[in-house]
């Protein structure tokens, strides 16, 4: 049967050919396919093996109707931009050890999750620029803030950047954005900032500060440090040497709450991995637990198992969830849905945050919530020298003076007693350096001059450390 027209180029398609035909008396060539007895349904012959597969288990349900429960799940492309919502638990129904969903796993189409407890307890984030990093912090942040209350988990934002890129500036600002969730204790951009959080950290995870703080502080109601995590958020990471500009910084950071319920979790590019001083960075990285976007040879300079040799572009939100040499792909989820039914982002976010914010009513406090610190500092032996977290910081400040004196009592009985040839101004002295060397570790040595000879009074040392204490 000739179905042609004109004839145009040569091809090699099977059953098409050319023939010539008489047309108004003219030989012209034309175009033609053989046809075949009997066609074929689209999609070909897996489609149609499909569909009589599709009516045998029809026939079978008919019959059996708990057959349905078994049937399997259909399985989706791994979408480009999944809201959140889709993975999230109920309001507040969290369990233990911490978990929280942040997006679909390649594997199962299930939810995968960020186990901050059984894997971590901490997690860096990483991959090239624009790759999507801000948006899984923002995506952690209300995913943990929607699944814990505030006396279960509290957060610290913290992010060194200029304020329209900074993660937790999400929303429209009305009380209703990131910032402005009920577990939020801190946001930080500046190193003041940074070093005031160091110090109220102090105060929840350090046993010797709680102990020094409690009942000598109005200031100091300790929180129930078993039951409350502290997740700390960083991201632009980058840029965070700017929050080392004060006296304590990243450094410091990288000393509290080791070993207590302090997670951390780091975003940035790549180069945050290659600087080998940044002890903050190195204690989240001794999870090996990390989220690599979009970079297939990140993952595989890790020693990660399998094949990532693939050079095809991911898109933003799209990398590995790797956890030692185990990973696995995962597309994080979207905060909230862009624009879906003709209600923005922002407005989305707000019914999300507002739900969470009227769920708990009272936010998470500080165990040290007074805003003024100098109880704090002084207990942390700071007062703006910068020697705590040298030395300073594991001074014990629980003796008295009247202690102290005893001590030296005995000291000076001693070496006047034994005979051994030491005069009573000698161990003057001794006890003078010894009250010093104290008024020196608490920073409380008072100017000279005020004794003979330009020296300290000893009596003025006295009244420095009696004072601290
Ligand atoms: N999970 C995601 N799903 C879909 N699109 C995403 C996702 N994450 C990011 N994007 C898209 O990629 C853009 C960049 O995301 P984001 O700002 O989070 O990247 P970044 O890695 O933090 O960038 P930078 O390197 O500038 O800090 C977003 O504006 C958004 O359009
Ligand atoms: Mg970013």
């Amino acid at each position: 049967m000739i179905v042609g027209r004109g004839w145009t180029t040569i091809n090699n398609v099977p059953g098409r050919g050319l023939t010539v035909e008489q047309i108004e008396n003219t030989p012209q060539p034309l175009e033609f396919h053989t046809a075949v007895p009997a066609a074929e349904p689209d999609g070909g012959h897996y489609r149609q093996l499909a569909d009589r597969m599709n009516e045998a288990w029809q026939a079978m349900v008919e019959k059996d109707e708990e057959l349905i429960k078994r049937q399997a799940n259909s399985i989706e492309v791994l979408s480009d931009a999944i809201a959140l919502r889709k993975v999230l638990p109920e309001l507040g129904a969290g369990g233990s050890p911490v978990a929280v969903p942040v997006g679909i796993n390649d594997l199962d189409r299930e939810a995968t999750e960020i186990e901050l407890e059984k894997k971590g307890p901490h997690l860096i984030v990483i991959g090239p620029p624009m790759t999507g990093k801000t948006t899984t912090l923002r995506t952690l942040a209300l995913s943990l803030a929607h699944t814990y209350s505030p006396s279960e988990l509290a957060l610290v934002m913290v992010d060194p950047s200029d304020p329209a890129r900074r993660f937790y500036h999400y929303g429209a600002g009305d009380g209703s954005s990131l910032a402005d969730l009920p577990h939020v204790l801190a946001t930080v951009s500046s190193s003041e900032e940074m070093d005031e959080v160091v110090m109220r950290l102090h105060a929840e995870f350090d046993d010797d500060v709680r102990e020094a703080l409690k009942g000598e502080s109005n200031g100091f109601k300790p929180s129930n440090a078993d039951k409350r995590r502290i997740v700390v958020l960083i991201d632009h990471y980058d840029d965070a040497d700017m929050l080392n500009q004060g006296d304590l910084g990243l450094e410091a950071l990288a000393e509290v709450g080791k070993g207590k319920d302090l997670h951390l979790v780091i975003g940035g590019s790549l180069d945050i991995t290659r600087d080998s001083m940044d002890q903050l960075r190195r204690r989240a990285e001794a999870a090996r637990y990390t989220l690599v976007l979009q970079d297939h040879d990140t993952v595989r300079y890790m020693g990660v198992r399998g094949d990532f040799s693939s050079e095809a572009e991911m898109p933003p939100g799209r990398g590995y969830l790797v956890k030692a040499i185990n990973a696995s792909m995962t597309q994080v989820c979207l905060p909230v849905a862009q624009g879906v039914a003709g209600v923005s982002e922002d407005e989305a976010l707000a019914d999300m945050i507002s739900a969470i914010q009227k769920k708990y009513r009272k936010g998470a406090q500080w165990s040290y919530h007074a805003a003024d610190l100098s109880e704090l500092e002084e207990v942390l032996d700071i007062d703006g020298l910068g020697s705590f977290g040298s030395d300073g910081g594991d001074m014990d400040m629980g003796g008295s003076l009247d202690e102290l004196e005893a001590l030296l009592a005995e000291q000076e009985s001693e070496m006047s007693g034994n005979g051994a040839g030491v005069s009573a101004s000698e161990v003057d002295s001794m006890k003078k350096a010894e009250l010093e060397s104290l008024a020196e570790e608490m920073g409380v040595m008072p100017s000279e001059g005020s004794g003979s000879g330009g020296s300290v009074l000893v009596d003025d040392l006295k009244n420095a450390i009696k004072e601290a204490l």
